[in-house]
């Protein structure tokens, strides 16, 4: 199985978002095995994007997740109500979430343990910025941010919980990280993970983030290492999204035979 995310980060208004999600959806349609896909529209459009996508094979996250299941937190959208709307997924600590907004660990740790006490998988997202990985600390950095961000979390399945490791270097900028430093990374993130969690690290999904495109897709999924994309600015465009969904599903049938 693969996985293809799209976040469309704080883009497009309701009606845009549901014609998006349309496109996504027809994308899918009469193709035999579909890799798991889901839009993370802005909490304003999810409503109408989850009533669109209804009868379809596209899910629904959300681009962040509150603290608690409820309470005096203004300006937070709690799991229990992600829930409501039909979102399937939220994600937690997206590099513009920690870097331009100064989300900490702890609050991230936060916001993971509100998201997996409801039925909405959380998508960790990790990753480190140039200086560390030009420095060659990198792992240790990512390492870190795993240990902090599952601190006082208990993950028996290994369904429970997503990773995407997206260096901060290659979000938005074009420049994505080789096959190599992706396999090389998700080898050690599964590495990592299996002394923070119960259930077994090889069977959780670990999604690769930053300037995936048409491009470089297929070399990306055709990787065992790599369970799928977190795709942002390519998901925004239907055709490239639907080239990156095309090579999800020409690696699936490929490693089927
Ligand atoms: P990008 O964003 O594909 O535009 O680099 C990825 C992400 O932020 O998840």
């Amino acid at each position: 199985m693969k996985y293809v995310f799209g976040n469309w980060k704080m883009n497009l208004g309701i009606r845009e978002s549901v014609a998006l999600g349309r496109g996504v959806a027809r994308s899918l349609r009469g193709r035999e095995r579909t890799p798991e896909v889901a839009v993370f529209p802005a909490f304003t459009a999810l409503s109408e994007v989850y009533k669109a996508l209804a009868r379809s094979r596209v899910n629904l996250g959300a681009q962040n997740v509150g603290v608690d299941r409820s309470g005096a937190f203004s300006g937070e959208v709690s799991p229990a109500q992600l829930e409501d709307v039909g979102s399937s997924y939220a994600l937690v600590g997206h590099s513009e979430r920690r870097w331009i907004f100064g989300e900490d660990d702890e609050l991230i740790a936060r916001r993971l343990r509100a998201c997996l006490a409801s039925k909405v998988t959380p998508v960790l997202c990790v990753g480190e910025p140039l200086e560390h990985r030009e420095d060659g600390s990198h792992e240790g950095f990512v390492a870190d941010q795993l240990k902090r961000a599952l601190s006082g979390a208990v993950i028996r399945n290994a369904s429970q919980l997503i990773v995407a490791y997206e260096p901060v270097w290659a979000i938005g900028t074009g420049k994505t990280a080789t096959v190599a430093q992706a396999v090389e990374m998700h080898t050690y993130i599964r590495s990592v993970l299996s002394t923070l969690i119960d259930a077994d690290a090889n069977e959780m999904a670990v999604l690769y983030g930053g300037s995936v495109k048409p491009e470089n897709a297929y070399q990306l999924l055709r990787e065992r290492e790599i369970d799928g994309v977190l795709v942002g600015g390519a998901s925004l465009k239907i055709r490239a999204f639907q080239e990156i969904l095309d090579a999800a599903m020409d690696v699936m049938s490929a490693q089927e035979g």
